[in-house]
């Protein structure tokens, strides 16, 4: 069954669409042109013109979605431009909703480390902790702002305690029942994260182990996962991966919603450099990658690779 490719084709157990790749896609503020992003090759910081170009593009490809992240010009303590209307990320929705409208789905890292002037994930607290609760009604005002601009999907990546209930209650008073919920369910406090620290310029010290999750935790991901579940969310997800295979597997397993997956700037950054050196086969590597991610049991993949591997699907 392994003799010719269309034996292999016939046998294999998971495919890769591209409707189940989603892209995720930096927008800066002040830019007049897309700016490159130094450990990330070939990702850059977009404007708001050249944002509208990949949501065609991506659209186009038939990618299932992108994930936008916001650069501020201006940070300050609460992260106010995160839900100001006319804030970097709420123009970019609104300009990828004009551009692609209902070919893509348009989706928002919903959080506070891009636009608060510490870098945290969430409000300070008196002693310089994040303060949990504080930052939820942070988080339910964005949540509102991104809807009213355009997101379907909301990806809530701060990992505070109860973020999935108390923004579901926000958007539902506030008259968006229709926006769905992707709760970063199992997110780890991650070496692999590395390259985005320069993708959104962030202001970040310390670290987040407060907050995110041990990488020596398994039945720690699979139980924040039904705790999102039981909150209200509609897709719960799993990052990075490629490292925590065995956790996506478990949560996949056990989850009663659609399980995603983040292929993380640092993964695709060990790739890069590694078939820049000519150590590996970078095709190869990345449709491998993938496949992997896919095979344990995500049902759609956040990767930085999408378009590309999108065309390599045609
Ligand atoms: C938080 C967020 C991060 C990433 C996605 N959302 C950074 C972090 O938690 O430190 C990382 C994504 C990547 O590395 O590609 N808003």
């Amino acid at each position: 069954m392994r003799r010719t490719p269309a034996l292999r084709r016939l046998a294999a157990e998971t495919r890769v669409h591209p409707a189940e790749l989603i892209l995720p896609v930096f927008v800066r503020e002040g830019l007049t042109e897309p700016r490159p992003i130094a450990a990330m090759p070939g990702v850059v910081q977009h404007t708001l013109d050249s944002v509208r170009e990949v949501a065609s593009a991506a659209a186009a490809a038939g990618l299932g979605g992108i994930m936008l992240f916001g650069v501020p010009a201006v940070r300050d303590a609460a992260g106010s431009a995160a839900d100001d209307p006319e804030g970097i990320l709420n123009r970019a929705l609104t300009a990828v909703r004009a551009e692609a409208g209902d070919a893509l789905v348009a989706q928002a890292d919903l959080c506070l480390d891009e636009f608060t002037d510490h870098g945290h994930c969430g409000v300070l607290d008196g002693d310089g902790g994040v303060d949990n609760d504080a930052t939820l009604a942070r988080y339910e005002a964005i949540a509102v702002a991104q809807a009213r601009a355009g997101a379907a999907v909301l990806g809530l990546s701060g990992m505070m305690d109860g973020q999935v209930a108390a923004v579901r209650g926000a958007l539902d008073r506030a008259g968006h029942a229709d926006t769905a919920i992707l709760a970063y369910s199992a997110k780890y406090a991650s070496a692999f994260y590395g390259p985005f620290r320069e993708a959104v310029d962030s202001q970040l010290s310390g670290n987040r182990r407060g907050y995110q999750q041990d990488p020596a935790n398994r039945r720690e991901g699979v139980r924040e996962s039904a705790l999102d579940v039981a909150e209200g969310a509609d897709i719960v997800m799993v990052k990075p991966a490629s490292n925590y295979l065995d956790v996506l597997a478990e949560v996949a397993a056990a989850s009663p919603v659609p399980t995603w997956a983040y292929q993380v700037s640092g993964e695709a950054a060990m790739i890069e450099a590694a078939a820049t050196n000519g150590w590996i086969d970078r095709r190869g590597a990345i449709e491998e990658s993938v496949v992997s991610i896919r095979r344990a049991g995500a049902e759609a993949v956040l990767t930085y690779f999408a378009l590309e591997l999108a065309g390599w699907l045609r």
